[in-house]
């Protein structure tokens, strides 16, 4: 059977490149005009299954953003095939994605910015059903909205208010009701406690997670946070530099996390790596420019294992155990 979502080397280039006088440079006498390219997603491969939560985890910067955006279609994507429960939606324009609205949902981390303020709160959860093309008459709508802020904590007091008469919790609460008005099999949520303070971030995640248990839908989490993202994944995949680098079951990754990258990230955290008696790495520096890529692997810079071959050649993403994947030459010898 196919997979609900399935990701197959996705790339997400964007040309940033400055204006035509700005790009003309001239070296021994030779006029060129070089292109600016934002290399932020590079051949990201996964697949998340009814019922599953995939947690895709790395630093600001790394593309898990533009992953999300790119498989709501806010972009098409510069290579590589994206498919719903089997069906290619790869390059799928605005109506096409219609339909597919009903099946993926997406909350945002600013519910303030995500959230249209000119628009009452009822209009707000109910717009996804009246755009994904269902027929539905206004009290059903009515009603739908009603049940559906119930269901997230608030009330039918809420229901002709603006979103600036609400606090970032129930705002978030308010984004949550509004992907599932269309009953999704699949939600991404980009970052979506980030912006709240720690005691409400945990009323938003068991929320999240007792409506998937309910629901039975599927989640793309997408968190820098490693607590986070342990106590909420079946499966994650570590980025590094629009890469992924490492991905298999939450609790096998975290207790025996094997690519160098992934090892210094649980290193840093104290709160995970005390709790999992890991040997700690320790990287410095700063994560390089997306707009020149390394010959080879995207964490050579960093890497305090890196050796001639790190140089010279890309690691590919290989499974060497059942459902772990690393890319790493360090872990082929
Ligand atoms: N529309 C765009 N145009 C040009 N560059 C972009 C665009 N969107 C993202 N980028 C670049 O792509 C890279 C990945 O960005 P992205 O927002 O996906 O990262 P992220 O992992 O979500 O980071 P954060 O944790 O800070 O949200 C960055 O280098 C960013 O500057
Ligand atoms: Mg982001």
């Amino acid at each position: 059977m196919s997979h609900l979502l399935q990701v197959c080397n996705l790339e997400q280039r964007f040309d940033v490149s400055p204006g035509f006088f700005d790009r003309m440079k001239v070296t021994n006498g030779r006029l060129s005009f070089k292109r600016h390219i934002v290399h932020a997603v590079n051949g990201v491969s996964f697949h998340i299954d009814r019922g599953e939560v995939f947690g895709l985890v790395g630093e600001s910067g790394c593309g898990k953003s533009t992953i999300a955006k790119t498989i709501i279609k806010l972009y098409d994507p510069s290579g590589g095939k994206i498919r719903v429960k089997g069906e290619d939606i790869t390059f799928y324009d605005y109506k096409q994605m219609m339909p597919i609205r009903k099946t993926v949902q997406v909350i945002f981390q600013d519910p303030y910015a995500s959230l249209n303020p000119r628009l009452k709160v009822l209009d707000i959860i109910t717009e996804p059903m009246v755009f994904s093309g269902q027929q539905i008459t206004k009290a059903d709508l009515k009603e739908k909205g009603i049940e559906l802020l119930q269901r997230v904590g608030l009330g039918p007091e809420h229901a002709n208010r603006y979103p600036h008469q609400f606090s970032g919790g129930q705002r978030q609460r308010i984004g949550i009701a509004r992907a599932l008005s269309v009953d999704p099999d699949l939600i991404i949520a980009d970052e979506p406690v980030s912006a709240l303070d720690v005691s409400i971030q945990a009323q938003i995640l068991n929320l999240m997670m007792d409506l998937k248990e309910e629901l039975g839908f599927s989640y793309l989490f997408i968190t820098h946070d490693l607590s986070v993202v342990r106590h909420i994944s079946d499966r994650i995949g570590i980025m590094y530099l629009g890469f992924i680098v490492e991905t298999g079951c939450t609790e096998e990754v975290f207790k025996n996390p094997r690519h160098p990258y992934t090892r210094a990230l649980l290193s840093a955290a104290p709160s995970v790596h005390e709790k999992l008696h890991i040997d700690p790495v320790s990287i410095s520096g700063e994560v390089p420019t997306a707009l020149e890529l390394p010959r080879g692997c995207c964490f050579q810079s960093r890497c305090p294992f890196v050796f001639e071959r790190c140089l010279r050649e890309r690691p590919r993403l290989i499974s060497r155990q059942p459902g772990r994947m690393e890319s790493c030459h360090l872990l082929e010898q």
